[in-house]
């Protein structure tokens, strides 16, 4: 308990799966925690299992695509915190589709949750953290970003892009002290792969080749990403914490 006491938190897509775990246990470990998702009925709930374990958070809205409702959350943050400490970029979308059948809406629509809303995160926590003397961002990305795999081109590639982007924006902010770390999670059991996990063909593909043989739970990353919110991490920048049951190492 205490881990993040005194520390404003946001978290992207934390409405569901991961983010909602984190939010959870960021609020538990005594930070402030801003809710946000694109699904507000989502994001309210997480609010709500907050509250019913006795801490306190709130929601608001966010379209990691929308650079304005950025502006407008952060100016919100800003009025009612003073600061800004710790910025979960974990929104993000999958799709399962091979390269030469990905259109180039559906690219590029990858792209702007995946990556332009991780830039975006990136760029307008700044201010914020600089009025908290420093601050650590968390990306999102997946083990996805680090090996490729069949059909899913367009994820991949998305995923390998907030990796390069964790190490540019380290090397940016570092001047603010700001830390920016990437976080690569191989199958984790949340509404993102109920799908998947349900099809025990396809589960047993990707397990295969995991040493641990197993999907992870959401708590399994979060417990990690908690570490690199906190000043536990202090030394960590433009790293990448592989969290996959062994999915990458062989
Ligand atoms: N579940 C896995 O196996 C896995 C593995 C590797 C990486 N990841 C990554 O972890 C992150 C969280 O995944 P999850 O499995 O918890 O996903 P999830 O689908 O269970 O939850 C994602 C949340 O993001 C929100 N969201 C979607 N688009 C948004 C947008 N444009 N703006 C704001 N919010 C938006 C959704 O409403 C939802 O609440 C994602 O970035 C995902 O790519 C997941």
């Amino acid at each position: 308990m205490g881990r993040l006491s005194g520390k404003v938190a946001l978290i992207t897509g934390a409405g569901m799966g991961m983010g909602k775990t984190e939010a959870i246990l960021f609020a538990q470990e005594g930070a402030k925690v801003i809710v946000t998702d694109i699904n507000e009925e989502a994001g309210l709930d997480t609010v709500k299992k907050i509250e019913k374990v006795g801490h306190k958070a709130e929601f608001m809205k966010l379209d990691v695509r929308n650079e304005l409702e950025w502006q407008q959350v952060m100016k919100s943050t800003l009025e009612k915190h003073g600061k800004l400490d710790v910025l979960v970029n974990n929104a993000g979308i999958l799709l399962l589709k091979p390269l030469e059948e990905t259109s180039e809406e559906e690219w590029k629509h990858v792209f702007q949750v995946n990556v332009m809303g991780v830039f975006f995160g990136c760029k307008h926590a700044v201010e914020g953290m600089k009025k908290a003397d420093g601050g650590s961002i968390i990306n999102i990305a997946s083990a996805y970003g680090i090996i490729g795999a069949p059909n899913a081109a367009a994820y991949e590639a998305s995923k390998g892009a907030v990796r390069a982007l964790t190490k540019a924006a380290a090397s940016d902010l570092a001047k603010y002290k700001i830390r920016v770390n990437s976080v690569h999670p191989g199958l984790i059991d949340t509404p993102m792969t109920q799908d998947t996990i349900k099809d025990p063909e396809k589960t047993k593909e990707l397990l295969a080749t995991t040493i641990m043989e197993h999907p992870g739970k959401p708590e399994e990353v979060a417990l990690p990403v908690l570490m690199l919110a906190s000043d536990e991490s202090s030394y960590m920048t433009g790293s990448e914490l592989i969290i996959d049951g062994g999915y990458t190492a062989r």
